[in-house]
């Protein structure tokens, strides 16, 4: 799969999984746009994983959560790039400012989520479609078992506000289908090398056990390489006629029900 002649920009691509989709379709041809809030040395690290593996790209700085900046983000990447195919909208803020339970959780935690996620998915899409070719691909990156369940507390903000952006998704999707740009949401499970590996070791321990042992029917955690392969595999001109859907990439995690062990349920 060629993506040569693209061009992609990437929220949240100094680390973690923004990273792994910005290698992932730098390898496929494309050029890149990467963009980061505070770390500007993570970014350049990433740039120059990108020109290692012979390919260009860009460095683009912006709070996602301030809806001009948004628009001054895609700006200035369309001036720099003169086009734009591929939006990718995956940054997400450190956790302390939105983890709290339903319960505690503070209005400023609430809208922390809900700017980063939802907001700026709505700012975001929409300007990217504004200058986007025809027949190109727009992604949230979200978490879906989040979204949809209620046990993991903390996660209330958060979760609602994946909801909100796989909503839009779907709304984006019919706005956009007569362009042929098609507007997904990309659901990994939990991940290496991201946010993870900021919670205890302890934490950790616990997650990767629970996965290997069979929670996750692969039995390994994800990897930002294995959302980067999922988001390249969509930029595919084969994948033109699928849109407004969430896509699992967990390793068959989300096939797992809850209310029966693990080991009665693997085969
Ligand atoms: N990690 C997982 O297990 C997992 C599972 C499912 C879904 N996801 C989703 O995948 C996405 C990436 O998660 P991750 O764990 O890879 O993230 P991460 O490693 O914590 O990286 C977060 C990224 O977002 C940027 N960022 C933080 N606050 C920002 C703000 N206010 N404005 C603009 N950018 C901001 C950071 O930039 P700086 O480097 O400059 O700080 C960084 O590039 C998120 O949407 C998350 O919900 C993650």
């Amino acid at each position: 799969m060629s993506l040569n002649g693209k061009y992609a920009l990437i929220t949240g691509s100094s680390r973690g999984i923004g990273r792994g989709i910005v290698l992932k379709l730098a390898e496929a041809g494309a050029k890149v746009a990467v963009h980061y809030y505070q770390n500007e040395a993570a970014a350049q690290e990433t740039l120059a994983m990108v020109r290692e593996r012979g390919a260009q790209g860009m460095i683009v700085q912006a709070d996602v959560s301030k809806p001009d900046q948004v628009v001054q983000m895609i700006g200035r990447v369309h001036a720099e790039f003169g086009a734009l195919d591929v939006f990718v909208s995956n940054a997400r803020p450190e956790v302390p400012r939105f983890f709290q339970a339903p319960m505690d959780i503070t209005l400023e935690q609430w809208d922390a989520a809900f700017d980063t996620q939802a907001k700026a998915f709505l700012v975001g899409a929409r300007e990217a479609a504004r200058v986007m070719n025809d027949g190109g691909r727009i992604f949230a990156i979200t978490y879906a078992t989040g979204s949809r369940t209620g046990g993991f507390q903390p996660w209330v903000g958060m979760g609602s506000a994946k909801a909100a952006m796989e909503s839009l998704v779907r709304y984006f999707a019919v706005a956009l289908a007569r362009r042929g740009i098609t507007v997904n949401a990309i659901s990994p499970s939990w991940t290496e090398d991201s946010v993870l590996n900021t919670l205890p070791d302890a934490v950790q321990t616990l997650i990767r056990n629970w996965h290997e042992k069979g929670w996750t029917p692969m039995r390994r955690l994800s990897t930002p390489a294995d959302v980067g392969d999922v988001v390249a595999l969509f930029c595919a001109a084969g994948a033109k006629w699928i849109t407004g859907q969430v896509i699992y990439a967990d390793g068959g995690a989300s096939l797992m029900n809850p209310e029966v062990p693990p080991e009665m349920q693997l085969g």
